[in-house]
């Protein structure tokens, strides 16, 4: 069991860079993908979560958080991340668990309580061993990591990072196609808010050699150009394209990766692209007439990104016998529910996998598993 760490002085910097693990998951928090440096980081987990997959499948319980107590606090709705955690904690046999699923209704968050005093508060009272954030900004799980002294796992911040959905895509790639080497990968949907994909290629990149990225999507939903750049220096090969170059794209693959229209952040994002055109002028404008120029064009650009992109039957006669289709998940109308019973659509099973990819990630945070 990793010891309580001393907090850090304060310093306005302490999201920037997240310590890299070093090949020691025990004790480190889980905040970023770019804290991987090493393949051998990524086969570790690989090796654990096989053997969790092995007492799952075969009713065996396990200790590893004997005596110990994990809190769960979650910003933002979750179905597969939130109840994956739920049972990657039971099944590791945790004494207490905290589960907030609602902060942003039933907690202080709502009387306007910061997250650093939040990310205190749960630990000074559930005694937490372990705390596993969900929030809507992309520094959540630094900050709360920086006031936090036991290990914080981020599930998910804002629209930048969700490391551990890129591991469970990782290991899921690794199972179902016995390889994370020489894969070409095709990215469809929305690149620009969607963070699973973000952390899935770094990840990927960092991990697997001679990686090819396929980037399909509307202009307005592109994968940033930062992301990008470190998929290249990590000696990716990266192309850009949209729904013209889908079908050609998709014959090449062995890993579609869909994703969500994530109409949630339309307006934001359409606001982010006002303010840019407008450059200085912006500052003259009221942040409520901003809002509400934001508004119309946000809605009009979810209804132009969602048509165009659906895999569907035709799409997968053209894909090759041996690759697999995957998506975090939930799908709206991105994947017809046609080729739910193919198999190569791997997306129900991916699930699965993210609960040995939970389990596995804990146990080596607590130095039960190496
Ligand atoms: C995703 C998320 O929350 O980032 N879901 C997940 O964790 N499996 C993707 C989404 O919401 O579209």
């Amino acid at each position: 069991m990793p010891v309580e760490r001393q907090l850090e002085i304060e310093t306005e910097e302490y999201y920037e860079n997240p310590k890299p693990f070093n090949g020691n998951f025990e004790g480190a928090d889980i905040l970023s993908v770019e804290q991987f440096t090493q393949r051998e980081e990524v086969e570790r987990i690989f090796a654990v979560a096989d053997e969790m997959r092995r007492c799952v499948e075969n009713r065996i319980s396990r200790s590893d958080l004997d005596g110990q107590s994990v809190a769960l606090l979650f910003y933002q709705p979750s179905s597969r991340t939130y109840s994956s955690f739920h049972a990657a904690t039971q099944r590791l046999g945790a004494s207490y668990e905290t589960p907030m699923h609602g902060m942003t209704a039933y907690s202080s968050a709502v009387k306007g309580e910061s997250l650093a005093d939040t990310i205190r508060t749960f630990h000074a009272t559930t005694a937490a061993d372990i705390i596993v954030l969900r929030h809507p900004d992309d520094n959540s799980s630094e900050i709360a990591a920086h006031f936090s002294p036991v290990p914080v796992i981020n599930a998910g911040s804002g629209r930048k990072e969700h490391p551990t959905q890129a591991v469970l895509d990782t290991v899921t790639v690794n199972s179902e196609l016995g390889r994370i080497d020489g894969l070409v990968v095709t990215a469809t949907g929305d690149l620009r808010n969607g963070r699973t994909i973000k952390s899935f290629a770094k990840l990927l990149a960092i991990a697997g050699e001679g990686v090819t990225f396929n980037f399909i999507s509307p202009e307005v939903l592109k994968m940033p150009e930062s992301v990008i750049k470190q998929l290249e220096i990590n000696g990716a090969t990266v192309n850009v394209g949209s729904n013209g170059d889908l079908d050609y794209a998709i014959e090449q693959s062995d890993v579609l990766y869909v994703t969500r229209i994530q109409d949630e952040w339309f307006v934001q994002q359409a606001l982010e692209d006002i303010v840019e055109a407008l450059g200085d002028k912006a500052h003259d404008i009221p942040p409520e007439k901003l809002l509400e120029i934001a508004k119309p064009v946000g809605q009009s650009e979810y209804s132009k990104a969602v048509t165009g992109y659906v895999i569907d039957e035709e799409r997968m006669k053209i894909a090759k016998q041996h690759m697999i289709v995957v998506h975090p998940l939930p799908r709206v109308t991105e994947i017809s529910p046609r080729i739910d019973k193919d198999p190569r659509s791997a997306y129900f099973r991916q699930m699965r996998y993210g609960l040995y990819s939970r389990m596995a990630l804990l146990s080596m945070i607590n130095g039960t598993a190496q």
